[in-house]
């Protein structure tokens, strides 16, 4: 039984704004448009990234699942997806924003990422922040907590990324012709409270059980009525998006204990140790979509692609109609990504 009124839930629940690269927060109204006469009650966002097409479908009604292989972004599904009631009161953000003396707190990251990333100062902020959290004991509060750090680790960051050491773009004293000096060296507490706020407002309940997974995408199940794919995009000149090199830094965040293991100390930046994925190689990202699409053959499919994809949409439809799917494209508005000169079509590929 529904004892609330959805409707009044739509107009509440706000999604956080996000620097999250290949973000889809701009379209979620219009994927919702394009899927909302299909029938479907349970869905799959298989590879869940901010969470933004998650949320949108949790407002619907649906009975969401929202996956991502990266620790951190699973944390964000908890917090905004999975989470129902969960909120970080005035005097949860006191205890995190403030030291205490029953609590040891190591230095590892001002220890280990002096002049890379951020100032020592806020490497000290950050070693006791994340500490903290890692001390509150509900895990919705706890994932609630994460977000607002990794949101504002990454507006602080030139290009929102921890891809190159280039802690001077920040600091240097010379003319922009990119970049938000101000929003870099806002504090750290001032943006963390704000995103708290965001977050506060995206959590509520759609009477329905939604979780969030942290599982390479092959290896999930798949009773999903609908399953949502957006995958890492490698573009027409066959240079893809590798998520872990851009966002290691949260990653070893919520792996504190381990994280001095699992850094590649040739790297100038200290990044994670990285494996390399089918969904960066052009070489081998076609027989990822053929194996991902026959695994979800049985659900109804949504797949959000770009113009200048690879490969390229003719296939994408192809490998559908090969596993029985009819195929219908709906395509958006044109839009520039940033730090994109060209201009790309985003894409809907729904096969039913
Ligand atoms: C294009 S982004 C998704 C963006 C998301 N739709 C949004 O709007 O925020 C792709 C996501 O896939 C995740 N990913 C990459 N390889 C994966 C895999 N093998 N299994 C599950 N998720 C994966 C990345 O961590 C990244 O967050």
């Amino acid at each position: 039984m529904c004892l609330f009124d959805l409707t009044e839930i739509d107009t509440i629940a706000k999604f956080p704004s996000t620097r999250y690269q290949g973000s889809k927060l701009k379209y979620t109204d219009w994927i919702w448009h394009c899927v909302k006469d299909l029938s479907f009650e349970t869905v799959l966002d298989a590879f869940g990234g901010t969470g933004c097409v998650a949320h949108r479908m949790k407002q619907e009604g649906k009975s969401v699942t929202y996956n991502d292989i990266l620790k951190f972004n699973s944390i964000i599904g908890k917090a905004l997806i999975e989470n129902e009631d969960c909120f970080i009161s005035d005097r949860d953000l006191s205890f995190i924003l403030n030291k205490h003396s029953n609590i040891s707190y190591s230095n590892f990251i001002e220890r280990t990422f002096a002049d890379i990333y951020f100032t020592d100062d806020e490497n000290h902020w950050l070693d006791i922040v994340a500490t903290n959290i890692r001390h509150i004991q509900n895990e919705y509060k706890q994932a609630v907590a994460w977000f607002a750090l990794f949101q504002s680790c990454i507006i602080k960051r030139p290009y929102n990324l921890f891809h190159r050491k280039n802690l001077y773009i920040r600091t240097q004293d010379v003319e922009r012709s990119f970049g938000n000096k101000v929003t870099w060296d806002t504090p750290f507490p001032t943006h963390y409270r704000h995103f708290i706020e965001e977050a506060n407002a995206a959590i509520f309940f759609n009477g329905k059980k939604n979780r969030s997974l942290n599982k390479n995408v092959f290896n999930l199940s798949n009773h999903y009525d609908l399953v949502y794919i957006d995958t890492p995009y490698i573009s027409e000149k066959g240079i893809g998006v590798d998520y872990l090199d851009f966002y290691h830094f949260l990653e070893g965040l919520v792996d504190y204990e381990n994280w001095e293991n699992r850094i590649d100390y040739q790297s100038k930046h200290k990044r994670l140790k990285i494996n390399g994925s089918e969904w960066t190689n052009p070489q081998t990202i076609e027989h990822s979509f053929e194996c991902l699409l026959q695994q979800f053959k049985d659900s109804i499919l949504a797949i959000s692609y770009r113009s200048d994809g690879i490969p390229n949409i003719y296939r994408i439809c192809e490998i559908l109609k090969n596993n029985g799917k009819q195929v219908v494209l709906h395509e958006s508005r044109k839009m520039q990504y940033v730090l994109s000169k060209k201009q790309s079509t985003e894409i809907l590929i729904i096969g039913k």
